[in-house]
């Protein structure tokens, strides 16, 4: 989803961009709607890649029947139902539990590298509603050579919505999403999570070290002295020129040889590759470097 801020995917998501074929006329009227939808609905699409809107519009136009852009920013303008429904096609909030369990070891190593040392700091960048700073808190539960009570996780979305999910910490199964297949990462979650019909609430123990606070990645100042970062399947959607400076606050926010995982699917622009020490280049686990461009 793309959707409803419970990490369904729609399929029609994931369906391509319409065919482009109405040349500069739509170019035009597509860079109009946008321009509406960043004054009038006041969400920013400069900072997002145009692959990225274009499928969200797309997907939108389908859905309400309308063949061209033109049609589609006529019904816009018009009816504030679909700026609503717009406003949530456009929101990012896919998310799981221990998403892509391959990284997960790879960030299990890391924590284990890391405790022992007094306190590890860990930070998810873009956590969306909660799912993985608590993986986090989980996975340093359960495995014998982390020691839990040292971990502290720092859960920031730009969204106050996924934050009061995250902040309660109850989620619901549904027929798209499969919490127990999600958790199954673990031998046996159920020392973590209380599952009650359909639901699943984090168990006390685990929230005790996570914390939430909004925090917007290409606006806001950096934080610092985090030992682990943790920013995933964000950046895929995120404009060039803005990705860098998000890469530099996260830089800025980490101590100097701290960790930084990024989503498997994006990459560190060339520009930082010399802030990073590629770790687990599959994983796209890296460190950052002692000293780097970002501290200038
Ligand atoms: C696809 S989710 C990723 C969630 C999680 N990291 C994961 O990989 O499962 C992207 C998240 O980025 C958040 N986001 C979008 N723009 C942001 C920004 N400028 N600063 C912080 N978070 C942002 C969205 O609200 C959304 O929750």
């Amino acid at each position: 989803m793309i959707g409803d801020g419970a990490g369904e995917i729609d399929p029609e998501d994931l369906d391509l961009p319409l065919d482009d074929t109405g040349g500069d006329d739509d170019e035009e009227t597509f860079t109009e709607l946008l321009a509406f939808v960043e004054d009038e609905l006041s969400f920013a699409t400069s900072h997002y890649n145009d692959s990225y809107l274009d499928r969200r519009v797309s997907s939108r136009m389908r859905r309400t029947q309308c063949d061209t852009y033109e049609a589609y920013f006529e019904l816009l303008r018009q009816d504030p139902a679909e700026q609503e429904a717009l406003l949530e096609a456009l929101s990012i909030n896919v998310t799981g539990f221990f998403r892509n369990p391959d990284v997960w070891e790879g960030i299990r190593t890391v924590l284990r590298r890391l405790s022992g040392n007094g306190p590890v700091r860990v930070w998810s960048a873009a956590c969306a509603d909660g799912r993985e700073p608590y993986s986090l808190a989980m996975l340093a539960h359960d495995d014998p050579e982390i020691d839990e009570s040292s971990v502290y996780v720092l859960g920031t979305d730009i969204s106050q919505p996924a934050l009061e999910t995250a902040r309660e910490g109850v989620y619901e199964e549904s027929r798209t999403i499969d919490l127990d297949e999600q958790l199954s990462f673990l031998d046996d979650y159920r020392r973590y999570v209380d599952v009650d019909g359909r639901n699943y609430r984090i168990a006390d123990d685990v929230r005790t070290n996570v914390r939430f606070q909004r925090h917007d990645l290409i606006n806001d100042e950096p934080k610092s002295g985090f030992d682990l970062v943790v920013c995933r399947n964000l950046f895929i959607y995120i404009d060039n020129a803005y990705k860098r400076s998000m890469l530099e606050t996260i830089a800025r926010s980490l101590r100097s040889s701290g960790y930084l995982v990024i989503g498997k699917a994006e990459t560190i622009p060339p520009n930082l590759q010399s802030a990073f020490a590629v770790r687990e280049a599959r994983l796209r686990i890296y460190q950052r470097a002692e000293s780097s461009a970002t501290d200038q």
